[in-house]
């Protein structure tokens, strides 16, 4: 009755923890949820009214041209003709899927990587590769002998405060990236929703603003910066990419919503938007130091970590390669929540022993104890 694909329709690990991690008991570090505290207050009285009817499938035009500017600002080579606003930096997935992907299609995607995205690629019936990652960035010979051996259609990566990682490419491993891509005429998928997310001001240049030849489309999102639920994101794309995707967002859902994206535009031209980013940024450093006292007390003899510069996520190397994913349920019994790591891996027999943990959406008296929770699941399970 349904199509081919819908076989490889898996369902997401998260959204069913998010449902259990949302009872009163659980302390969550599983979703990538922004703090509620963060968000500002909305006055929709002041709503325009045109902004009520049907628009523009690219988006609005002077949002796109506040995102165009902002672009090039960091360097990346665009007018607002090659910007597109999505709903969300997750559309954006769905449509380079659909102008990419064939069935059996290779795409490369970094080692671990965000989990949707593996989701959405596997969907489209895509063989996902995985590149291996440093804290500096990819191993830029494993890319190479990958896309030698794969041809893949694209590489999908995620070089700010990386999810589930929490990596920040090095400006030279960005350079060394962009040649690579252009020396083998392979397409960018470069997603970067954590970017203003920076808690140690790190130089943080755009792959694609270092890229010559190949096509590459630029995905960000107002989601952590401003509202998760308005569901406003923007792609920028390579002139020759522009006017597929514009068709295919038509095709999907006409446009993005409108109130949302005037919103954004207002916080676009918000007098103080510098000032607000940068309390956000404290906001959420505070979270990162308190979150890294509690693992340093609780976790030191059961893990390793980095501590992230930015993003929402610590990611934990277990002192014993456990399978993780028996153990959430236990977890969760036990009034926490956590990602398995394996869950970021493309791979069918993924490595074991990893976690992801989040740190943005507990409030800080209760990280101590939703550790210690987990350090017991932990030490108790059978197979820890
Ligand atoms: C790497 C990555 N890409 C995309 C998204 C989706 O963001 P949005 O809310 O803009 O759809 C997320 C959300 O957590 C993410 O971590």
């Amino acid at each position: 009755m349904f199509a081919q694909r819908i076989q490889h329709l898996t369902s997401s690990i998260i959204r069913e923890i998010l449902a259990s991690a949302q009872k009163p008991n659980v302390i969550s570090f599983a979703g990538g949820l922004p703090a509620e505290g963060s968000f500002p207050d909305i006055d929709w009285s002041v709503l325009p009214n045109k902004v009520r009817q049907y628009g523009m499938s690219e988006g609005e035009p002077e949002l796109r041209e506040a995102i165009a500017a902002e672009a090039r600002q960091k360097g990346i080579s665009c007018d607002a003709s090659q910007v597109l606003i999505l709903s969300g930096s997750q559309q954006g997935l769905d449509l380079v899927s659909k102008l990419f992907i064939d069935p059996d299609s290779n795409v490369l995607v970094e080692s671990p990587t965000y989990l949707a995205a593996l989701q959405c690629f596997n969907l489209f019936q895509a063989n996902c590769r995985g590149v291996n990652l440093s804290s500096q960035g990819p191993d830029i010979a494993n890319f190479e002998h990958q896309i030698r051996d794969y041809k893949p259609r694209f590489t999908y990566l995620i070089p700010s405060f990386q999810n589930p990682s929490g990596t920040c490419y090095t400006p030279e491993s960005r350079q060394a990236v962009a040649a690579l891509l252009d020396q083998y005429n392979l397409p960018l998928i470069e997603d970067e929703p954590y970017c203003e997310l920076d808690y140690d001001n790190l130089a943080k240049p755009p792959i694609c603003s270092f890229m010559k030849t190949a096509p590459w489309i630029y995905f960000g999102s107002f989601s952590k910066v401003l509202i998760p639920g308005l569901r406003i994101g923007y792609l920028i794309a390579h002139p020759d990419l522009i006017t597929p995707l514009v068709r295919l967002k038509q095709a999907s859902d006409l446009h993005t919503n409108r109130p949302g994206q005037w919103l954004a535009l207002e916080y676009m031209n918000s007098a103080d938007k510098p000032q607000r980013l940068e309390r956000l940024r404290e906001f959420y450093r505070v979270r990162r130091d308190a979150f890294a006292a509690a693992l340093e007390s609780e976790f030191a003899d059961l893990a390793e970590w980095q501590i992230p510069s930015g993003g929402l996520f610590f990611w934990l190397k277990l002192k014993k390669t456990v399978d993780t994913r028996p153990l959430l349920k236990i977890a969760l019994e036990a009034g926490v929540a956590f990602m398995p790591g394996e869950a970021f891996f493309a791979e069918e027999n993924p490595p074991h022993g990893y976690i992801r943990l989040n740190f943005s959406h507990t409030e800080p008296e209760l990280m101590v104890e939703g550790l210690r929770r987990l350090r017991k699941v932990l030490l108790e399970s059978d197979n820890a």
